[in-house]
């Protein structure tokens, strides 16, 4: 169809696949999860963690992509190509735009401290720190305004540039390319953390089932992490989706995406916890986990400088194609709904991200959106965004996108849809039953959760 070849359209479904698993492999498998796991004492937590992504993230997963391509619009436009004329569904999609906005503002922070810290690696500057040090220097980096908006500024250029060339020749052939290179990085770390005398502790931790510290909030935390970490709720997966041929087998792809996520948020913690174990750091060290940990304990070993550097790198690779598909979400919004060209639309929409990310990078140093906001409202500009992301935005947007399908969608159309071009069309009644019934409570329980109810 011309207005599919207009659009964009991947070249192969293994691209597909591997752009849609770049945008679900980021900071969140790499960043977030394993401080998170060490937060909630391990074990439990990630077991519960693979429930909630297999229960409630699959079946969303499929729901997001089965819309994306037949409607071949991104969020909004789908929305309103597949309800009725004026109908309230269409702000699922609004919803998933502001939350592209949101998200990518703050995300792009973060992996600004990736890239300084690729730099801090290459550089020399990490070498045979000691643990203070290490520590200093990640208060340094979140306290200092200039290191966080340049290396921000400079993540966004890149993030604008890639999504500017398109979806081919820019979004696929980046994944492409990153991809095999980040798995390959992170088996390099492996092979280092396999050798290291906290390995074994590491693995009992993972895997090993301790019940102390898990609680009704870790579970929570697990539940709406599934989200973040799968990119659903936001149109991210629709919007690829999209792009997907109509007879790619949108079941399989799913399943492909949802392993490998899950493959390398295990990996990350295989490599990260030997070495918070090996050096008696503790596996809750929040946030500056991976920032700490990994020049800890590659400084002093020979060789390390290029560990530690190809570590950070990947960490960039993994957010960068992350970041794409954030910002593919806003930039298609403007391309299908507004007719913008998609240079303008992607360096326009690019912009507004990046200075709507300006508060965030400050909320380490600035009065306003760092301590002072903190004492005003009990959360600073980074952390505001990023709980209204993942708390409510997030979860909101897959709950409604599970309704919509699972309720609202035409019958013949849904079932359709999920069996075209899978061989696994047995699994449909299953796929409805929770996208009807698991999804919704478990979503009630996260916004209960969120209201302080529980
Ligand atoms: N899934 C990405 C990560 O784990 C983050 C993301 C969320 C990307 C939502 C796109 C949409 O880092």
């Amino acid at each position: 169809m011309a207005q599919e070849a207009a659009r964009g359209q991947w070249h192969s479904r293994l691209g597909f696949v591997l752009a849609a698993a770049g945008s679900a492999v980021g900071l969140g498998n790499i960043w977030k999860f394993p401080y998170i796991t060490g937060e909630s004492g391990g074990g439990f937590f990630v077991l519960i963690y693979l429930a909630c992504v297999l229960l409630v993230g699959l079946p969303i997963m499929t729901a997001e992509i089965i819309l994306g391509r037949a409607a071949q619009r991104s969020p909004v436009g789908a929305f309103r190509t597949l309800s009725r004329r004026g109908s309230p569904w269409v702000a699922t999609g609004w919803l998933g735009v502001v939350a592209a906005f949101v998200i990518l503002s703050y995300y792009s922070v973060v992996a600004g401290w990736a890239l300084h810290y690729t730099w801090l690696s290459i550089s020399g500057a990490l070498a045979g720190m000691s643990t203070e040090q290490v520590g200093e220097t990640f208060g340094a980096v979140y306290s200092s305004p200039r290191l966080n908006l340049l290396w921000h500024a400079v993540f966004m250029a890149i993030t604008i540039g890639v999504v500017w060339a398109g979806v081919q020749r820019g979004i696929e052939r980046w994944a492409r390319v990153l991809m095999p290179a980040m798995f390959l990085a992170l088996l390099a770390m492996l092979v280092y953390g396999v050798q290291l005398p906290g390995f074994g502790r590491a693995l009992d931790f993972v895997f090993g089932a301790h019940s102390e510290k898990l609680t009704a909030a870790s579970i929570l935390e697990a539940l709406g992490h599934s989200f973040f970490t799968l990119s659903l709720g936001m149109g991210a997966m629709l919007t690829y989706g999209s792009y997907f041929e109509r007879e790619g087998d949108a079941v399989k792809a799913s399943i492909a995406i949802g392993v490998l996520d899950s493959v390398v948020a295990l990996l990350a913690c295989m490599v990260l916890f030997p070495i918070t174990f090996s050096h008696g750091m503790e596996p809750a060290a929040g946030p500056g986990l991976v920032f700490k940990g990994v020049p800890m304990a590659l400084g002093e070993l020979p060789g390390g400088q290029l560990l530690s550097s190809v570590f950070f790198l990947l960490l960039v690779f993994a957010a960068l194609t992350s970041a794409i598909s954030l910002l593919e979400v806003a930039t298609a919004y403007f391309i299908d709904e507004r007719g913008w060209p998609r240079r303008r639309a992607a360096l326009l929409t690019g912009l507004t991200i990046a200075v709507l990310g300006v508060p965030s990078a400050l909320s380490g140093s600035s009065e306003l959106f760092g301590a002072g906001m903190e004492a005003a409202v009990g959360r600073n500009f980074f952390d505001l965004f990023d709980y209204l992301a993942s708390n409510w935005m997030l979860p909101l947007g897959g709950m409604l996108t599970a309704l919509f399908v699972g309720y609202r969608l035409d019958r013949a159309l849904r079932e359709e849809e999920f069996m075209r071009g899978t061989t696994l069309g047995k699994l449909y009644r299953s796929w409805l039953g929770l996208l009807r019934y698991a999804v919704p409570v478990g979503m009630a329980f996260v916004f209960l959760n969120a209201l302080g109810v529980l």
